[in-house]
């Protein structure tokens, strides 16, 4: 019997229903974590603001045929304080976690016990976190861990804002605001598909769209390689450009894809 596990943190939306449905699709039974890890959160005030919608996520979870839904408390997770941790060095090293210290060995941890627990053969994760799924691809190959990772295309809304759920801490004029981020993202995908290679004209490209946008912060804007999310000056290979923005006290991240031969 194929098992495959969808690790969340609640919340659900279209995106997260996209990963249900894949996993549907492939496997014979389908496990949905919930759990808002508070070891992954870099700062406590965003630990305690999530989202928790339990009922509506079960209800979610059903309706997208899932058979099992796992959702922890914090002391059945942590009975004792972790001493244990897994980081992934280099993969965690640029963009969100040169931001975000300890975000991504929260996220290798949380992820290497939920795989212990549910004892999946496939587990399922969103291009919309590119760094997270990187991270938790190189865990899994360094560890030997017995889990195939399958990535599932991000899920936009009409205008290309990513659905998050942080979309809904936005005010109205934030929201109008915040598709800037994906626009700026295929201004940058447009020039290296129209061969150029310079990837400091590829971010220039996209932080000046950023930047006419004053409703948004750009924290970071940069192109990197898929595999180790090493910044690139020389672009070549298939990249990722991602992207960290914020609007008023909301941070937003989003990525492309982009294969650019040699
Ligand atoms: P969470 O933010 O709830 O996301 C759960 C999964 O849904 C992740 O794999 C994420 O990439 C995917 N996802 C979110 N928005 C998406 C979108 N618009 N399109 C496609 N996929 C999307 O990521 C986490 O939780 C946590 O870090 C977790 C892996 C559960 C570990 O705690």
């Amino acid at each position: 019997m194929r098992v495959a596990l969808v690790p969340t943190m609640g919340a659900l939306h279209a995106g997260h229903g996209a990963l249900i449905d894949q996993a549907r699709q492939d496997a014979d039974r389908v496990v949905v974590s919930i759990f808002v890890n508070p070891i992954q959160f870099d700062r406590a005030e965003d630990f305690e603001r999530y989202a928790r919608v339990l009922d509506q996520d079960l209800e979610f979870c059903e309706k997208h045929g899932a058979d099992m839904v796992f959702a922890p408390g914090v002391e059945e997770m942590y009975p004792a304080p972790q001493k244990t941790y897994v980081d992934v060095d280099e993969v965690s090293q640029h963009l969100c976690g040169a931001f975000r210290p300890g975000h991504f060995r929260g996220v290798a941890t949380v992820v290497m016990k939920l795989f212990q627990i549910v004892q999946a053969d496939t587990a399922y994760f969103g291009e919309k976190d590119a760094q997270q799924l990187a991270v938790i691809r190189r865990m899994t190959a360094d560890l030997n861990v017995p889990v195939r990772i399958v990535p599932v295309a991000t899920v936009r809304e009409p205008d290309g804002l990513a659905l998050s759920s942080r979309n809904q801490r936005l005010t109205a004029e934030q929201r109008r605001a915040a598709p800037v981020i994906y626009r700026a993202l295929e201004a940058s995908r447009r020039l290296i598909e129209g061969s150029c290679r310079d990837a400091a004209k590829v971010r220039e490209a996209g932080l000046s769209i950023l930047r006419e946008e004053p409703q948004s912060r750009v924290e970071y804007l940069e192109v990197v390689d898929e595999v180790d999310m090493q910044p690139l000056a020389r672009i070549a290979g298939r990249v990722c450009i991602a992207a960290a923005v914020w609007m008023g006290e909301t941070r937003l991240i989003d990525n492309v894809l982009c294969e650019a031969g040699e």
